[in-house]
């Protein structure tokens, strides 16, 4: 098993989701070590964070982009943007401390069912 780690996230949340094969797909074909992030996070609001803080799944997923070598992202387009499971995920984690992105590598893919494959998502 490689030392290198790779975080896939898939902006669909669907079982059989396109966007999840192809991270795992892109995990396999790296020959890291691969593991998967859940973006089934609570919706952002402001109120729920002054409260009580950054919740705990959020937390997870930032923990584990500050440790992973590189993380792949693949999202499906959504009327002409990223889904907004994704961007959800992403607005909760700029609101962590620290910076779990710097530096760290990303590649963003995606696939969709319209003729521009996703060019608009990303
Ligand atoms: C709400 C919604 C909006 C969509 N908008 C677009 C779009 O703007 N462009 C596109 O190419 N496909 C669009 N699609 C189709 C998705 O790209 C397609 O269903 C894709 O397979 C979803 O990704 P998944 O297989 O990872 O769940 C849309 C699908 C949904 C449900």
């Amino acid at each position: 098993m490689s030392d290198f780690s790779l975080l896939g996230i898939s902006g669909s949340l669907r079982k059989e989701s396109f966007n999840r094969k192809l991270i795992r797909e892109a995990g396999r074909l790296s020959g890291a070590a691969f593991s998967e992030a859940d973006l089934n996070v609570p919706l952002y609001d402001g109120d729920v964070e002054e409260a009580d803080g950054i919740p705990a799944s959020v937390q997870t997923l930032a923990d584990q982009i500050a440790a992973a070598d590189a993380v792949v992202i693949s999202t499906p387009e959504y009327n002409q943007a990223l889904s907004g499971v994704l961007k959800n995920a992403l607005d909760w984690v700029s609101r962590t401390d620290g910076n779990p992105w710097k530096d760290k590598p990303v590649a963003i893919i995606s696939a969709a069912a319209g003729r521009t494959g996703g060019a608009r998502a990303t």
